[in-house]
């Protein structure tokens, strides 16, 4: 799939997870598989990209191509002012947010809030593309509530307004993440327009992309929770759609070995301090479903250095990996 001059070496993108995707972790997604990973969102309020947070947000060195950074605000100026300055920071592709119902970028008019406003959708998307020479792209959900499917509509505007690729994620705005994703709706907006369109929700294993592929006719799937704790599921799915096998899954001690890779990195990108705090949502999502793990958690979560989280987290993936071993 290609968005504009890039070309994906694969159809598997990892969706933007404020809190989650940070580069750390896009770049993991990105080695185990992943053909793309959309950055964190950034606020499109200038005031904003002085602090330390925005700044690492903004950060992409070592990350490979394309970088797509994603943007969220609801005001034309503001979005290409954010727009360009995050192109002159290294991102390659634009990607806006009218997908999220947190009510902190709702309330705003910003998020998935701005699908009722058709007109000032497109005012916005219009002045984006103009604003910058790197491709923009738009994330956004089916509608604002069940009775405003209004995706065909956002769509066709996205197309006129020169967005590169579309992706959809399968619930309203209202739904929030109850319910299932669901599939029609991504299937009729890819049938209505010509630029690359990309399904999200709900994709939580192989068969489940290959079936979202098939049944919507999209040219890239988008996988955001279940990458959680999980980064190997891009190569795993990756596998399947070129095989129709699967892969083994990974083993304890691969799976230990990944996640020391990946603390070791959210340390150095963090510093000890903040480090060790966003390294503890990986760990929990890591060892959901091991034997011992809820203990394990309610341990590790309490400790304040690197060292001690590191020790403890070895030691309880030592004694698994043991246990896996002696049961081969
Ligand atoms: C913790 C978290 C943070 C998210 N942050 C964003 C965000 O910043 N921008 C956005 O467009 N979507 C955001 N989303 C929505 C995801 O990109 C995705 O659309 C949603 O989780 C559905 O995909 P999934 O079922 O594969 O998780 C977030 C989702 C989660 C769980």
């Amino acid at each position: 799939m290609n968005i504009g001059p890039h070309k994906l070496k694969n159809n598997l993108i990892v969706a933007p997870m404020a809190g989650v995707t940070d580069r750390p972790f896009r770049q993991l997604c990105r080695e185990l598989g992943a053909g793309m990973a959309v950055s964190e969102m950034v606020s499109s309020n200038s005031l904003l990209w002085g602090s330390e947070k925005t700044k690492r947000r903004a950060n992409h060195d070592g990350e490979t191509d394309p970088r797509s950074v994603q943007i969220a605000g609801a005001q034309a100026l503001m979005m290409t002012e954010a727009a360009k300055h995050n192109a002159d920071n290294g991102a390659q592709i634009i990607d806006i947010n009218m997908g999220c119902p947190a009510k902190k970028v709702c309330n705003v008019m910003a998020g998935s809030a701005l699908l009722q406003d058709e007109v000032l959708v497109g005012q916005i998307l219009e002045a984006v593309v103009n604003a910058v020479d790197i491709p923009v792209t738009l994330k956004i959900r089916t509608g604002w509530d069940r009775d405003n499917r209004n995706a065909i509509n956002i769509a066709r505007i996205a197309e006129l307004s020169g967005i590169q690729a579309l992706a959809i994620h399968g619930r309203t705005r209202a739904c929030h993440y109850k319910g299932d994703a669901e599939y029609d709706t991504i299937r009729d907006v890819k049938q209505s327009i010509s630029i690359p369109v990309i399904a999200n929700g709900d994709i939580t294993s192989p068969e489940k992309a290959k079936h979202v592929l098939e049944y919507t006719g999209v040219d890239a799937v988008m996988i955001g929770r279940a990458a959680q704790g999980r980064p190997w599921i891009f190569r795993e799915i990756s596998h399947y759609l070129e095989t129709g096998q699967h892969l083994i899954a990974p083993s304890v001690t691969e799976v230990r070995d990944i996640m020391l890779g990946h603390l070791d990195n959210l340390y150095n990108f963090y510093g000890e301090f903040t480090g060790v705090r966003v390294a503890r949502k990986h760990i929990s999502w890591y060892s959901k479903g091991q034997v011992g793990g809820a203990s394990f958690r309610n341990e590790v979560n309490r400790v304040d250095t690197i060292k001690q989280q590191l020790a403890m987290t070895h030691a309880f993936f030592e004694k698994l990996a043991q246990k896996e071993e002696l049961a081969a």
